[in-house]
């Protein structure tokens, strides 16, 4: 099963909304500002993409899959968007002053590689943030969960991402913290309803694991808090080879 079919499966862009409240933290600690260079990998629909764009700073969006690039390339066409896989990124050593992950480089399968990757383009005094889920977070447990019923993803797992202790081994130079993006659904109900229609992972579950994440919402409720990780990192040679 391939990274680009689960997550053009239904629909990302009703997903997308609900995640700018972190696109926002990440912008806001990256700070980019007119031009600079900023990259936002794996940037789905473009949340955080289009805010750093906002500050005046020329932004790249890259992302494995083509749907999702569609759909942010007809909402910022002035953005330069690119289909790319994070452990493999298209651009030339020291191309920006910032690179931004929203929940997105955490899916590449190989993590060192993706790190190596991200401080590799990064300019020596650039800075990296990215937003990943922890393990222990609401959204790690769903994914988990849904998971069970897909067959094994290739790599590292993607949650380790939202592990201090993992992420040190990533990043020679690094500040964590902890943060929450605030889920609000009118019933338990509807939020099942709402990912059973649009969240790919579970729409590639074929309706597999639609009772787990009813039972799930039924236990977790209409509203709740999933605990992310903000990694922020500054450049230097440490990522060139
Ligand atoms: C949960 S979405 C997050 C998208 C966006 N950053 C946001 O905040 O809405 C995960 C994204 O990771 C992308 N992705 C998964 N594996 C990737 C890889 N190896 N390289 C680049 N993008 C990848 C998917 O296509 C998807 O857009």
């Amino acid at each position: 099963m391939k990274a680009q079919d689960i997550w053009a499966a239904g629909d990302y862009s009703a997903i997308a909304p609900h995640l700018v409240s972190a696109a926002e933290e990440v912008v806001r600690r990256a700070a980019p500002g007119p031009g600079e260079d900023v990259l936002d990998v794996a940037c789905g629909t473009g949340n955080a993409a289009i805010r750093a764009a906002q500050t005046g700073a020329r932004v790249t969006g890259l992302d494995l899959t083509p749907e999702l690039l569609a759909t942010a390339r007809a909402q910022a066409p002035d953005l330069t968007w690119v289909e790319g896989d994070a452990q493999d990124l298209p651009f030339a050593d020291a191309s920006f002053d910032a690179v931004l992950s929203v929940f997105g480089c955490m899916f590449a399968p190989d993590h060192q590689r993706t790190a190596r990757e991200i401080l590799r383009v990064l300019r020596p005094e650039g800075r990296v943030v990215i937003a990943s889920w922890t393990p222990e977070g609401e959204s790690a447990r769903l994914l988990r969960l849904v998971g069970r019923h897909l067959p094994p993803a290739p790599g590292d797992p993607p949650v380790l991402w939202g592990d201090e202790e993992h992420v040190r081994t990533l990043f020679p130079d690094l500040r964590c913290e902890r943060a929450f993006v605030h889920f609000r659904f009118e019933t338990a109900d509807d939020a099942a309803e709402f990912y059973v229609e649009n969240f790919g992972p579970v729409v590639m579950t074929g309706g597999a694991a639609n009772a787990d994440v009813h039972a799930f919402f039924a236990e977790v409720g209409a509203e709740y808090d999933a605990e992310y990780l903000i990694l922020q990192a500054t450049g230097g040679a440490a990522g060139r080879t």
